[in-house]
């Protein structure tokens, strides 16, 4: 059936806009334990994980829960190790961006005397966090009325004004911004601003939005939902070959920390050029994708004739708990089931 169309404009009948939206989330919202705590350092751990994680996944491993229960204050993750951050992140991946909280917590505690500036625009001077994430805490932590634009968002409003040109450039951003300023209600901007986000996380989905039980129809002015968003042409993979050592004795395994830009302050298998590994026998190859790059491991069972600095053994027992990137640490375990080691 055809989406029906708009008998209103949101931006030229925001009240009516806000009362609908609103209204329907009311009656909708879901239940987030991040949406139980005005708290914004918890705010901020939820807002940073879920830029990189879906919500279920957060949800399902309990992520959000139990970060906060290692860091539940910004004077804990303050004094933390490099290594105690990490390994409290393991697996949600982009590692800089525990860095930056400990960061931000650093410079609340020092520069704003243990006290989270509450406006936008003094959030968004602290490192890691953009013009999103500023929105996000002062509109969901204060109540302030700052707009917020996620992917979701801007899915949503580009549909709502039938915007065609691409939501990503500068220009496309600026009228998104615009807009979601424009429509906040400014005395509730906790709740606008979650019921934005929640209609782009349900019915306006990417591919198959539910257009007839939407609660906004009436003001929604495309007829071409499925194709809105535009967005810049995305860019691609690149491919790389990693060739490792996998060496373990007595009980003991040989990993490296990295200190290349990738995977900083992890321990990882030992790398060597494909020249020095070229006569070697191949153990295994194992694929896997991190941020941009589709690396091919390429595994020798093999001794080092030398160790490189940053090179050391570990006992196999303690590798739970040492900060290992995800897609290495799962080639640990198969090989460890494999060798039954
Ligand atoms: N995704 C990012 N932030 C979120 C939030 N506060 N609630 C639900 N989903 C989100």
């Amino acid at each position: 059936m055809e989406k029906p169309s708009a008998q209103h404009h949101p931006v030229k009948n925001k009240r009516r806009f806000r009362n609908t939206l609103l209204k329907w989330f009311q009656a909708n919202a879901k239940s987030y334990p991040w949406r139980e705590t005005t708290d914004p350092w918890s705010i901020l751990v939820s807002e940073i994980m879920l830029q990189q994680t879906t919500v279920t996944s957060v949800l399902a491993n309990r992520r959000f829960e139990n970060f906060l229960q290692e860091f539940p204050n910004i004077k804990t993750i303050a004094i933390a190790s490099e290594e105690k951050i990490l390994r409290a992140w393991e697996g949600l991946g982009y590692y800089n961006r525990v860095r930056n909280l400990q960061k931000a917590a650093q410079t609340v505690l020092h520069d704003f005397e243990g006290k989270f500036p509450s406006d936008a625009e003094t959030l968004e001077t602290l490192p890691g966090i953009g013009r999103y994430t500023a929105g996000a805490v002062s509109s969901f932590a204060f109540d302030h009325p700052a707009p917020i634009v996620d992917g979701n968002i801007a899915r949503v409003l580009s549909r709502l004004l039938d915007y065609h040109k691409e939501v990503d450039s500068t220009e496309g951003q600026k009228i998104i911004w615009e807009t979601a300023t424009e429509l906040l209600d400014p005395s509730k901007a906790r709740l606008f601003n979650s019921a934005l986000m929640e209609l782009g996380q349900t019915i306006c989905s990417p591919k198959s939005p539910t257009c007839l039980i939407c609660p906004v129809r009436n003001f929604c002015q495309t007829k071409t939902p499925s194709c809105l968003p535009v967005k810049k042409p995305r860019k691609k993979f690149v491919q790389i070959d990693e060739h490792a050592f996998f060496w373990f004795e007595k009980n003991q395994i040989l990993l490296s920390k990295g200190h290349d830009s990738r995977r900083k302050g992890f321990w990882k298998l030992p790398l060597r050029s494909p020249e020095e590994c070229a006569h070697l026998e191949l153990l295994s190859q194992h694929c896997y994708t991190i941020t941009h790059h589709k690396v091919t491991l390429h595994l020798y069972h093999a001794q080092p004739p030398h160790l490189l600095e940053g090179e050391k053994y570990h006992l196999i027992s303690e590798l739970s708990n040492l900060p290992i990137a995800t897609p290495i640490r799962k080639i640990l375990d198969q090989k460890a089931m494999e060798l039954g080691l």
